[in-house]
Formats: C-alpha cells, structure tokens, sequence
C-alpha cells in the first residue's frame, strides 16, 4: 500500500513590521513548511524594503481594526516586531490580542550602553531633547528621524543636520541642512560627517540597532555629547525576545 503523509493545517503568522528584525524573521519563516506569514507596513517610506512572504501595507484602523483584520485572515500568532519607538501600533497590538484571543509576542532588539569616554544625556522624550540642546552645542547632528522635526521647530539660534530616509516636511527648524540616507552606516562614514559640518552635539533615539549604532562610537572619539532620547515601555503582560532567532522559536513552540 502506498503510504502517504498528510500536510497538517496552514498556520499564519501576521508581522507587525518596518524594522530589520522582522524582515529577518519573516525570512525564517516563511522558509519553514505550513507556516502562511504575513508582514504589515506602516507605509511611512515611499520605497520600503519588502520582506518575504507576504506583505500588507498601511494602518489597521486602531486595535478594533487590528483585532477585525486577526480574525478575518485566521492568524495564530502576532509578533510585534515594529521599531521600539512605534508606540500607538504596539499598544494596539497588545488590545487586538486581546480582543482577538491571538498569541502575542514583541520582538525587540536590546536598547544600546553606554561605555567609558560616553557622555550621554538620557531625556524622556523629543520635547525634552529639544530642550536640553541650547546648553549643549550649536550645531545639531539631528537623527531621530523625519517625523517629530516639529519639536525642534523653535530653536532658531542651532543649526540642524537631519537625517532622514525621506525629504522632511515643515514644520521644521528653520536653519537645516538634510541628507537623506538610510544604514547601515559606516564609522568612517560618521567620523566623517561629524567633522565636515562641525558637529558638537548628537541626538538619537535608543533605537539599539547595529546599522546606526557608529555614530555613537564617532560621537565618543570626537567628544561630541549624545541626547538620548530613552524607549517607550512594552505593554504589561507581553513576553519579548531580543532577536529574530528567539523570535523564530517562540512561534514554533507554539505551532508546535
Ligand atoms: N518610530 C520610529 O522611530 C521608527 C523608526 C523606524 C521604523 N519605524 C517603523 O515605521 C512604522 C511607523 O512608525 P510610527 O512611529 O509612526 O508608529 P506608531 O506611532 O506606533 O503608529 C501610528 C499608526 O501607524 C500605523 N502603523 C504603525 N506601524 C504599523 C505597521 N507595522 N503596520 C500597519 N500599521 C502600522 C497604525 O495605524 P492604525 O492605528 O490605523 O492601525 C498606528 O496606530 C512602524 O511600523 C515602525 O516599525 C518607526
């Protein structure tokens, strides 16, 4: 008698996305049999990198949205796997899990330390960034990105570098000059653009990625302060894994 193996169900994986670590995990995954992934886009970047598998793109409509959208496409598993800085969708994510009785897991890569020659300024948010810049340069390296450039927007006296993925739109400081790139970024590359513009503060988000983590250890070296803006909680009650491989293994412990 011929034997014959019986595939078990189709499980879907929906990735809340936009970051390097879910575009690594939706590789893993969508590599693995029986496994249906999906990656979600904010659609802030007008030419995202695409992860494998399949790919949505644009808001859910808040967490009802989400939780209406988890039960319509059948997903088992929600991962959270959204930059550590996209607060409203991870505390939409934790409501629709809820809601929607989906398993729910945040992906968030380990937030960056300070080490000796460091001189950082830990703030809670841009606001306060902003307001803790008059008493430490005049020229700016501005690297929290494009969105929030208004809360810089009243400091007339600095002068701006920006960096951003996409042209910034106003409101924005009035003096700026913008280079638009993505990382990863090399150490000379920042050595660089710390020197040619004469930069004698940074500000970043704690985002923790190695991709733009040289522009501190350049910062260190020319003895340029760092304005750190710090990270928003997770949301009570939601197991996290600190990398795509971690990640990978929470999903098949519970696929089985
Ligand atoms: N914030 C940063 O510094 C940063 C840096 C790099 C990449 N990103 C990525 O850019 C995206 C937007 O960031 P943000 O700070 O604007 O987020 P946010 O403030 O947390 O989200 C604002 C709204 O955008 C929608 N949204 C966000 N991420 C989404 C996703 N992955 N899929 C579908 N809808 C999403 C949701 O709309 P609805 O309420 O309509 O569902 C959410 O309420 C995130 O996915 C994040 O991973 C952010």
């Amino acid at each position: 008698m011929p034997s014959s193996s019986v595939p078990g169900p189709v499980r879907h994986v929906l990735i809340l996305g936009g970051t390097t670590e879910a575009r690594r995990l939706a590789a893993t995954l969508a590599a693995e049999p029986g496994l249906r992934v999906t990656s979600s886009l904010a659609g802030r970047v007008a030419a995202p990198r695409l992860p494998a598998g399949e790919v949505r793109i644009g808001g859910f409509g808040g967490p009802e949205g989400l939780a209406r959208w988890l039960r319509a496409h059948a997903v088992d598993v929600l991962i959270d796997a959204t930059h550590p800085f996209a607060g409203t969708i991870s505390f939409s994510a934790a409501r629709a899990a809820a809601t929607a009785h989906v398993p729910l897991l945040a992906l968030r890569r380990p937030g960056w330390v300070a080490g000796p020659g460091d001189v950082w300024h830990p703030v809670a948010s841009l606001a306060e960034a902003a307001a803790a810049l008059p008493g430490l340069g005049g020229r700016v390296f501005l690297t929290t990105g494009r969105m929030g450039l208004a809360h810089f927007a009243h400091l007339t006296d600095l002068w701006f570098l920006v960096r951003s993925v996409d042209a910034p739109e106003p409101p924005h400081p009035p003096r700026m000059t913008t280079v638009l790139d993505r990382g990863p970024f090399t150490l000379d590359g920042e050595r660089e653009l710390l020197r040619a513009h004469r930069i004698d503060v940074l500000v970043t988000k704690d985002s923790g990625a190695a991709a733009t983590a040289p522009k501190l250890t350049a910062a260190r070296e020319a003895g340029v302060p760092v304005v750190v803006v710090q990270r928003p909680p997770v949301p009570e009650g939601v197991p996290v894994a600190a990398g795509p491989a971690e990640a990978a293994d929470w999903v098949r412990s519970l696929l089985g």
